[in-house]
Parts: C-alpha cells; sequence; structure tokens
C-alpha cells in the first residue's frame, strides 16, 4: 500500500515535469527540446558533411514526435508496448515487425496486433518484416519462439487478448518505413527494440529517407563493458539438436534442420556456433548477433544524417532481471484485472525462456526520458557521442579468453557512423517508478 501511495506522488511529479516547461527538474528539458524542434544539432559533427534540412525548421514540428517502432514481437517488446502506448511524446505512424528475431514471422505480427489492440492502438498500421536477415548466422533458439507463440495462444484462449490482424498492412515493413519517412512533414523518431533488418533495408531502399530521421533509439550491443555479451553455446541446441546456428545460416524460417552429426567424420558442420562456443568468446549482443550487417549498414546510412543515434547496451540492463516476485508486486498496482493477469503471465513465460531482462522495454523509457528532456533517468550512465564500428570479422580458432569478434562494437575514429550515445547503466528505481504508473492507464 506504502509502495502504490509512494508510486502515485511519482507519478503526479513526473507528470507534472512533462507537462511544465518551467520545472525546475527539467531546467534543460526545455531548451532540448528547443533545439530538436528548431532542428538544430547542437552536438559537434567532426568529419560529418551536413546536409540541409528543410523539416526540421518547420514551426509546426513540435510534440507528440510522429513514431515508427519496430520490434521482434518478444516478451520485453510487449513490456514495452504497455509502457509506450501511453506516451505523449509520441504520435504513432506504424509498428513494423522483424521475422528474424524471437517472434516468429507469421506469429508476431498478429501477435502484436492483439497487444496493440489491448493498448488502444488497435488502428496504427503493422507491416511484416522481410524473413531473412541481411546476414544471417543464428536466430533465437527455436523453442523461445514457438513458446512466445504458445503463450499469445494462451491469451486468445482465456480471452484477454482477442485476435486480429486488421491492422496489418499489405506493404512490407521496410517499404512502410520509407513511405512515413518520406511523408512526414516533421522529422520521425524511430524506435527498434530487434534486430534492426526492416531499417537497414528501409535506408538502403533509400538514403535520403535518414535526413528526416530526428531520433533513433536501439536496443543492443555489449559496447562498453567487456563481457556483457549475452549470445550463449546453449541458446544454440534445440530438442538435443545443435540447430539456432549453422554454417548456411539456416533457421531463420522456423523449420528444424536434421541433427548435426558432431563428431561425424562426414559432417561439413562444425559444432556450437560455426566452431565456435560463444559463451566463452562471444562479444556481442541477441539483436546485434542476429543482423550484424543491418546494425552496421544503419550506421553508415546515419553518418551523414542529422539522426540523433542513442543505444542501449547490454551492461544497462543487467541489475533489471525479470523476476516472478516483483512483478506480482507490481502487478498487484495495476487496476484492471485482465492486465495484472496479462502481465503475470508474461512474466512466467519470459522466465521460462531462460534469461529475462527488462531490455527493450527499458530501452523504451530511456527513449521517451531522452524525448522529455531527461537524458539521465533510467539510463544513469552515457558514454556519449562514441564513434564505433560495427564488426563483421568472424573468427572460430580462438585461443581461452580469446574473442569471436563478430558482432562487437568498438571504438574506432574512422568509423563509417554517426557518433552514438551509448548508455551503459540503468537506475532500477527510477524504472518501476515510471513503468508502472504508465502501464497502470491501459484498461
Ligand atoms: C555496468 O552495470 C553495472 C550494474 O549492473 C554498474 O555497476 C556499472 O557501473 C555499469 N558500468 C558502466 C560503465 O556504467
Ligand atoms: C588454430 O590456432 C592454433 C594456434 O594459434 C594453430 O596452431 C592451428 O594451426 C590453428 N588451426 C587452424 C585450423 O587454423
Ligand atoms: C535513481 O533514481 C532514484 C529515483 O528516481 C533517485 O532517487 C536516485 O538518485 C537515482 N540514482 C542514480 C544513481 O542516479
Amino acid at each position: 500500500m506504502g509502495r502504490s501511495i509512494q508510486l502515485f506522488w511519482s507519478f503526479l511529479i513526473f507528470l507534472t515535469c512533462v507537462a511544465s516547461e518551467d520545472c525546475a527538474e527539467c531546467s534543460d528539458a526545455s531548451s532540448i527540446l528547443h533545439h530538436k524542434t528548431m532542428g538544430r544539432n547542437v552536438r559537434p559533427h567532426h568529419h560529418h558533411n551536413h546536409h540541409h534540412h528543410p523539416h526540421h525548421s518547420h514551426p509546426r514540428c513540435r510534440k507528440p514526435y510522429p513514431f515508427i517502432w519496430d520490434n521482434d514481437a518478444n516478451y520485453d517488446d510487449t513490456l514495452a508496448f504497455l509502457y509506450l502506448a501511453h506516451s505523449e511524446n509520441l504520435d504513432w505512424k506504424a509498428i513494423t515487425i522483424e521475422s528474424d528475431g524471437m517472434g516468429t514471422p507469421h506469429g508476431g505480427p498478429t501477435n502484436i496486433a492483439a497487444v496493440a489492440q489491448l493498448v488502444g492502438l488497435g488502428d496504427v498500421p503493422i507491416a511484416m518484416g522481410g524473413l531473412s536477415s541481411l546476414s544471417p548466422i543464428a536466430t533465437m533458439p527455436l523453442q523461445w519462439r514457438i513458446e512466445t507463440d504458445e503463450f499469445f495462444e494462451r491469451q486468445f484462449e482465456s480471452g484477454i487478448l482477442e485476435m486480429t490482424d486488421k491492422a496489418i498492412v499489405d506493404e512490407t515493413a521496410p517499404q512502410l518505413i520509407v513511405k512515413i519517412l518520406k511523408e512526414s512533414e516533421c522529422p520521425v523518431v524511430i524506435l527498434t527494440t530487434g534486430p534492426a533488418t526492416n531499417v537497414a533495408e528501409a535506408l538502403d531502399m533509400d538514403p535520403s529517407i535518414a535526413e528526416n530521421i530526428q531520433g533513433i533509439y536501439m536496443m543492443g550491443s555489449a559496447y562498453g563493458v567487456p563481457g556483457t555479451n549475452n549470445v550463449y553455446d546453449w541458446q544454440m541446441t534445440y530438442n538435443g539438436v545443435k540447430g539456432s546456428c549453422t554454417e548456411d545460416g539456416g533457421q531463420t524460417y522456423t523449420g528444424l534442420s536434421p541433427p548435426l552429426l558432431k563428431d561425424g567424420v562426414k559432417s561439413a558442420i562444425r559444432p556450437e556456433c560455426r566452431g565456435v562456443d560463444m559463451t566463452a568468446h562471444g562479444d556481442t549482443e541477441w539483436n546485434v548477433f542476429m543482423d550484424v550487417r543491418a546494425w552496421r549498414m544503419v550506421y553508415g546510412f546515419l553518418e551523414p544524417s542529422p539522426a540523433d543515434v542513442y543505444v542501449l547496451a547490454a551492461n544497462a540492463t543487467l541489475n533489471m532481471p525479470v523476476t516472478l516476485d516483483e512483478m506480482e508486486e507490481y502487478a498487484s498496482t495495476l487496476a484492471d484485472e485482465d492486465l495484472r493477469v496479462f502481465v503475470i503471465e508474461l512474466a512466467k513465460a519470459f522466465l521460462a525462456a531462460g534469461e529475462a531482462k527488462w531490455w527493450d522495454a527499458q530501452c523504451a523509457v530511456v527513449m521517451d526520458q531522452v524525448l522529455s528532456g531527461k537524458k539521465i533517468g533510467v539510463c544513469s550512465n552515457w558514454a556519449e557521442q562514441k564513434v564505433t564500428s560495427v564488426s563483421l570479422v568472424w573468427r572460430s580458432n580462438l585461443t581461452d579468453g580469446e574473442l569471436n569478434p563478430y558482432g562487437s562494437i568498438k571504438d574506432d575514429e574512422d568509423a563509417h557512423a554517426p557518433p552514438v550515445d551509448y548508455c551503459l547503466d540503468g537506475n532500477v528505481t527510477q524504472m518501476w517508478e515510471v513503468y508502472w504508473p504508465m502501464v497502470n492507464q491501459t484498461g
């Protein structure tokens, strides 16, 4: 009880802060927002060529920002959605689904469509992503992907979610992203909480759209803090079959590959992940690992753009595990009974998939706070304006302690990349203070 009153008060303060221009806690918020709406990029843009950005100086461009959410329909994306739906910073233009992430290509879009309906955003166009990663090596463990669909099906059966596909459009995800960025009078905010394939494909289809991105927020990478790799060897196995990471990058679809002959002389396939034990030698994070080339392309295409780039690195979320006790405790503060049940069931399913952290939901809250001018908040430590490269180099013959460079992101002055602000540490207390009251508006 004490906690809910405390939450209520923090929420009031939060609302006041968002609503008021001269609130002491947001003293620099209005100036940042002013710069944003005027399209002036305040950061030093060494060695970048600036083009003319007519859209940015448009006087009508102010909050809420046109917004595209690109995601892979995972449990943490769903947690992000419950929060984002109520943000006053966002004018929802599209939801694009990554087919090469956690959600299955067929299940992800309709699962998110059902959640969209639950949170009152059932009319936002949803587009399905291309079936393959641009650099296919591994997919999320197949078992987890199937279990995610099963979780959503149970919600349909119990009537908590309603099956729907009416918001799903004919365009592909990259086509829809291009269309929105070309047509939007005001610069668009993009949040990508998946492998970033759709955003990379959109930029590849029409690089000029980068001009109309105000900011892009990405969940991923093991940047900044050694040892934060979260791609593990045990995740490459399903039903005793090593199959999540193969030589030909298969498994992008949900079909099972035949058993690999681990010790058989005739096997053309190396054990583990192309011969590498990722637990011991990985230096990456799943959203990057699933499409390293997409991340590299996004950075490359954004180098000459006015977009502000923010990445929530794995370390920021290490102290934010999803735990059932905590979910039950906080879910009890939710007024809507269906929502309460949904959140708890979601936590159970998420926890059954091995490692469960707040990842995408944390990234969503950090984005929302940055858009409100509150850069230090749920993100408590930023490595700012880092020029970094995304490595495509794979090495499989590694000595003890040596890391496979593939999917690692490192400082590199010569990188073909924009300066990126990396969030490296998260504030759990603040996360709970702002997340739950916002979610409570559903129902
Ligand atoms: C990484 O996260 C931990 C908390 O999990 C924190 O103590 C540490 O300071 C973080 N590192 C950086 C560089 O922010
Ligand atoms: C692997 O590395 C070791 C030591 O660096 C070397 O002796 C060996 O020949 C390498 N094996 C292959 C297959 O490249
Ligand atoms: C984390 O957030 C809480 C509550 O908003 C705040 O009191 C505390 O100072 C923050 N801690 C850090 C390290 O920023």
